[in-house]
């Protein structure tokens, strides 16, 4: 009776922390480590290497795409069907945790183990996909490999962007081996379900164990370059100068007041911030930084990208610099499909977990595979809400919990168990 399958809580978690090796960086504790497996480094490389070869050891068929997009295929008994997928990322943040991303895909594998070793056959085949640079940490925008599948970005889009040292993704993809021949969104998807840390403090703070997750809220990603002019730290009077890093500071102290305006909503955070050319006794000529702006409806976003570029304005004239404003990357809110939601729901209530709805905070593939398939995302609690840390943690028994919803609702929904409910 598959209703009464399980998967290896003690396997799953022996892989997770086996798989941490890989990018293991200094964390809380020794048995703790952070990551830093930046997408296509060398590190990412020996991540995907062991993914796809524990995915093979279990007679599970891998191929890549031709944007390094991993896809571990477990047959169905009906050929004609596409794939139900299991997705997320291996990449992480460059001082990330063991978590985001990684629980997605490696429980995948976990089901994919978990229904192999019980004889059980799918109709459709089970597709567990590593989605290439969901992180956007080391080539944006985040998401570029699902955007390319669900024909939001360009395959010439994405492999032309760079890093910070000016390698292309094409570049990156070529030498790590990992440039396959498959077309990003060659093949179709019956639906894609994604299980993720919530990164957030909802579900610790409520004591709940499951999130099923109702969308995801709008992201826009701009680029802003202040451009003053650079002059002499010691001859130069202040009312002459054109500082850029002083009008960079001030637009910093206007984004976090307009992350401020609209309160449980609006967010606001400048994560780069880099002054030029970088000498103690010059002041600042040019700064460039990022401005990553939320909110949950893009009317909300509209408001809040209104504000910065009333701040710019502002300070561009009070203090005779330039400033200009790039967006580089939107994406819209998204709402989740009902049959997904109510297959996630239904297996939650019958294994007993608490729960409740909830909006993500955080971009995830699930957010462009929603354009192409029907789409859902399980949350689990994670440790004070901290992510995009080297402290994120979770337990071994929420993460069981949240193998054992996407186990069983990915066999529901191929049952076609798919009660409408997006409770
Ligand atoms: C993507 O991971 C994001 O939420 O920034
Ligand atoms: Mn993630
Ligand atoms: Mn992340």
């Amino acid at each position: 009776m598959t209703q009464d399958l399980r998967i290896d809580a003690a396997r799953l978690w022996a892989t997770l922390t086996e798989t941490a090796q890989y990018g293991a960086i200094a964390g809380p504790a020794p048995d703790r480590p952070g990551l830093c497996r930046l997408t296509l480094s060398d590190e990412d490389v020996a991540m995907r290497r062991w993914f796809a070869q524990a995915c093979q050891a279990i007679g599970m068929t891998v191929t890549t795409d031709r944007i390094g997009t991993q896809y571990a295929r477990l047959p169905g008994s009906d050929a004609a069907l596409p794939p139900i997928a299991i997705g997320s990322h291996l990449d992480t943040q460059p001082t990330g945790g063991r978590f985001d991303g990684i629980l997605g895909v490696l429980a995948g594998l976990e089901v994919a183990r978990t229904v192999q070793a019980s004889g059980t056959t799918t109709r459709h085949p089970i597709e567990i996909i590593n989605w290439t640079n969901e992180e956007g940490a080391r080539f944006a925008p985040a998401m570029v490999a699902s955007g390319v599948f669900a024909g939001v970005f360009t395959l010439d889009y994405a492999l032309a962007q760079t890093d910070r040292d000016g390698v292309t993704m094409g570049e990156a993809l070529a030498q790590s081996g990992f440039a396959g021949d498959e077309t990003p969104g060659g093949h179709a998807l019956a639906a894609h379900f994604e299980l993720h840390i919530e990164q957030g403090p909802v579900l610790e703070a409520e004591a709940l164990e499951i999130g099923v997750v109702s969308g995801v809220q709008g992201i826009r990603w701009f680029d802003v370059v202040v451009k003053g002019q650079t002059c002499h730290a010691g001859t130069t009077p202040m009312a002459l100068r054109r500082d850029a890093l002083h009008a960079a500071a001030r637009l910093a102290i206007a984004v976090d007041d307009i992350g401020r305006s609209d309160p449980g909503a609006s967010l606001a955070t400048i994560g780069l911030f880099q002054a030029y050319p970088g000498s103690r006794n010059t002041a600042p000529g040019e700064v460039r930084m990022t401005v990553d702006l939320r909110h949950p409806n893009v009317g909300g976003l509209d408001q809040l990208e209104a504000k910065l570029r009333n701040a710019m304005s502002a300070l561009q004239s009070q203090l005779r610099v330039g400033m200009t404003l790039n967006l580089i990357w939107s994406s819209p809110p998204v709402s989740f499909d009902p049959g997904v939601l109510g297959a996630i729901s239904a297996a939650t209530q019958r294994l007993g977990y608490s729960h409740r709805a909830m909006l993500s905070g955080a971009g995830h593939d699930s957010v462009y595979t929603a354009r192409v398939a029907p789409t859902g995302m399980i949350f689990i609690p994670c440790e004070n809400g901290l992510s995009h840390n080297v402290a994120e943690n979770i337990t071994p028994a929420d993460a069981e919990r949240g193998a054992n919803v996407l186990l069983q609702a990915v066999l529901d929904y191929d049952r076609g168990q798919i009660p409408a409910n997006a409770g």
